[in-house]
């Protein structure tokens, strides 16, 4: 297993509408344990595919450090099927947003339809922080970042900080 980049905002690479995986492969497998291993030493709750250069429709969650009966998931081609009138604000964060929470306004409750990682056909039940992470990874396989959801003032002054921070470092590595 080995680690991946991720990739930070604002990028075109976090704005593409990722593909269904249509051939169930061994790639496939080895791409969702090394999601897996890359969110956990982030250390972060959740990763899309996007999030690490691969356009396809794949997240990974873990919210076994936050909720007593948390969840460690691999999901390919998750749908979220059905979301309750009912909305919640939570704060969210972003690997791809490093340092910035803000909170977003979600459906409480979702079900979420997925392959695992055994391409076994899974219907889930999600509620509180599992159904937030879901909601923001399946966004991401739709190019729609957390700072979409909020003020077009907060979220361009994050994305103007943000591209700072990216010059920074790339200064720092032509150095
Ligand atoms: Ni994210």
């Amino acid at each position: 297993m080995s680690e991946l980049e991720i990739i930070i905002a604002p990028d075109p690479e976090l704005k593409k509408k990722c593909e269904l995986v249509l051939d169930f492969n061994i790639q496939v497998e080895e791409l969702l344990d090394n999601m897996f291993v890359t969110m956990k030493r982030a250390p972060g709750i959740g990763l899309a595919g996007p999030q690490v250069g691969f356009n396809k429709r794949m997240i990974v969650v873990d919210t076994t450090q936050s909720e007593e009966e948390g969840r460690e998931l691999k999901m390919v081609n998750p749908e979220i099927v059905w979301r309750s009138e009912e909305n919640k604000k939570h704060e969210e964060g972003c690997l791809s947003l490093p340092g910035y929470f803000e909170y977003v306004n979600r459906p409480d409750k979702i079900i979420v339809e997925y392959l695992n990682e055994s391409n076994k056909k899974i219907e889930l039940e999600a509620k509180g922080l599992l159904s937030v992470v879901i909601q923001h990874e399946v966004d991401h396989l739709d190019g729609i970042l957390f700072i979409d959801h909020i003020s077009s003032l907060k979220r361009g002054i994050i994305s103007r900080k943000l591209k700072k921070y990216k010059k920074s470092i790339n200064n720092g590595k032509n150095n």
